[in-house]
Formats: C-alpha cells, sequence, structure tokens
C-alpha cells in the first residue's frame, strides 16, 4: 500500500516541498505520496489526531503550526524541544515523533554548498526570530569560535543568546554596531525577511568594510538572489541562497521518514528551476 505523507501548515498552497518529495520517492522507488493539508489554527489538536488515525507516515510542519502541534505529539527529540518548534512529524508504529530539521537543514547547507568546516569561524547571525532561533542553536552545537547576533530589537538578540546559553560565545548587537564589524566575520548570515518578495530593494546591513572571500548567506529564496547577496557578491564574498537550507531541511526529513538520503542536488535543481518560472 502506499504511504502518504504531507504538509501541515496555512497557508501551504506555494509550497515547493511536494515536488521535492514526490519526485525523491520515484526515483527511489517508494510507494509514496505527499499532500498538502492547509488546517487552519483551531484545528491542529484534530488534524494530528487524523495523521494516528488515518496511519499518514509522516508530516512536515510548517508556519503557524511549529509551536502548536506539540502538545499533541507523543515525545518530541531534544533539539526540538530546545527551540520549542517542530518542523517534522513521524509516525513510528502510531507513536508521533516531533524533530526539527530547519537548523540542522540549514548548517549542513551552509558546510556542504559551500564546502566550508566551521571549526574556529567567527559567524554573525542577523535577526534573533523563528527562522534565527533553529539555526542558533544548530550553529551552538558545532565547533565555531563565535556565533554573535544583531538584530533590529537588541533585546530579542539578548534573549536568543541567553535562552542558548550562549554566554561565553556569543556577543549581541545593535544592526548599527554589526555593520562596524563586518570585517571581522568569516561568514555572515541572514536570517530575517528583509530583501524579501516583494520588498526586493532592501537590505538587512550595509556591507562596506566586508573583507573579499567572506561567506554571505541568506535564508531567503524569493528572489533567488536577494539585493544583499547581489552586493556581497560585487565586494568579492562568496554567497549562498535560501535554496540549499529549504532543500536540505527536507532531505533531513526524507530521511527520518524512509531511512534513505535523496540527490539533494536533483532536489535543488527542480526547486530552483520552479523558482525560476
Ligand atoms: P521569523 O519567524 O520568520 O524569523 P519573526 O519572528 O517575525 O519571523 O522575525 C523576523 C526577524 O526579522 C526579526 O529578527 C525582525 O527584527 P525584530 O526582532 O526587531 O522585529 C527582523 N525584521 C523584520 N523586518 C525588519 C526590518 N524592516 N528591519 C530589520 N529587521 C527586520
Amino acid at each position: 500500500m502506499e504511504s502518504v505523507y504531507g504538509l501541515i501548515g496555512f497557508p501551504v498552497g506555494h509550497s515547493l516541498s511536494p515536488l521535492m518529495h514526490n519526485d525523491a520517492f520515484a526515483r527511489l522507488g517508494i510507494p509514496a505520496r505527499y499532500h498538502l493539508f492547509s488546517v487552519k489554527r483551531e484545528q491542529v489538536g484534530e488534524a494530528i489526531a487524523g495523521v494516528r488515525a488515518l496511519g499518514i507516515a509522516g508530516v512536515n510542519v510548517t508556519i503557524p503550526h511549529k509551536m502548536a502541534v506539540i502538545p499533541f505529539l507523543d515525545d518530541i527529540d531534544d533539539h526540538a524541544r530546545r527551540i520549542g518548534a517542530v518542523n517534522t512529524i513521524v509516525n513510528e508504529n502510531g507513536r508521533l515523533v516531533g524533530y526539527n530539521t530547519d537548523g540542522p537543514g540549514y548548517v549542513r547547507a551552509l558546510e556542504e554548498e559551500m564546502e566550508v568546516a566551521l571549526d574556529g569561524k567567527r559567524i554573525l547571525l542577523i535577526g534573533a526570530g523563528g527562522g534565527a532561533r533553529g539555526i542558533y542553536f544548530s550553529l551552538l552545537s558545532t565547533a565555531a569560535e563565535r556565533i554573535d547576533i544583531a538584530n533590529r530589537t537588541i533585546e530579542k538578540a539578548e534573549q536568543l543568546v541567553r535562552s542558548g546559553e550562549g554566554e561565553g560565545r556569543s556577543a549581541f548587537f545593535s544592526l548599527a554596531e554589526a555593520e562596524r564589524r563586518v570585517a571581522e566575520y568569516d561568514i555572515m548570515i541572514n536570517t530575517t525577511s528583509v530583501g524579501m518578495h516583494p520588498k526586493e530593494d532592501e537590505q538587512p546591513l550595509s556591507l562596506e568594510g566586508l573583507r573579499p572571500g567572506t561567506i554571505v548567506s541568506d535564508i531567503i529564496y524569493n528572489p533567488l538572489e536577494t539585493k544583499w547577496l547581489k552586493e556581497a557578491k560585487a565586494r568579492g564574498a562568496r554567497v549562498q541562497n535560501g535554496v540549499g537550507m529549504l532543500v536540505y531541511q527536507g532531505a533531513l526529513a526524507f530521511e527520518k521518514w524512509t531511512g534513505q538520503w535523496p540527490d539533494v542536488k536533483r532536489m535543488k535543481q527542480l526547486v530552483t528551476a520552479q523558482l525560476r518560472r
């Protein structure tokens, strides 16, 4: 019998996940289908009960339900518990277990796509919202030397550092202060929505003083190249867009569901081609 997988969120119409997962199932000869499930806020509990009752093999969870699903699960892994958000649920013979592959997916995409070892690196994270949280906690478990956080609202950066117990390795700055320190970093990561369609003219941080060869990474994938990445490139940086994180969080979920690692290069090509349309 064909296994059923899917995405729970609201809205879900523009998701690229069915494209990646259904192609990977087909390529690997796994009899399974990935569907979109548009679920309203007040029906999250019923949706999870439905996953259980219908024997759905696994789901991804997206905005705005990543926190709301937690009370309905049987177990949640340590990383997902620490960050307080789940993006992947695995149905293990009726036990629903929550994971979060966003941060680990980001870090793996960074290491593999940019061919960089994070040991001893000085990293600046821009933003302190939901997107930053998983990435920050995942970076804390690498051997990076510094993981500083800059945010428009500096208190939120401070809170994030404290909640990750990153005090020894992380300073927090205003955006203006971070701009003065651009040359100190090996890797800079934008996790804010600044520069995302339709406000493509905005940038999270000026890059004056950037050292050539610095890695500049943006989790935005619409547009594929933000204004910030364009400027970084013009200043001699090595740049990475948000397709890597999107694909690797999906690949890590796929691996949890099936035990198999999909062809991430192919997933990236499919997603990029779709985004170019
Ligand atoms: P997400 O869950 O997608 O990260 P979020 O929790 O609303 O969304 O966080 C958005 C991030 O983008 C925050 O760091 C936010 O800064 P504040 O904490 O000061 O709100 C940042 N952000 C959004 N719009 C911004 C803007 N115009 N300039 C600077 N930072 C911005």
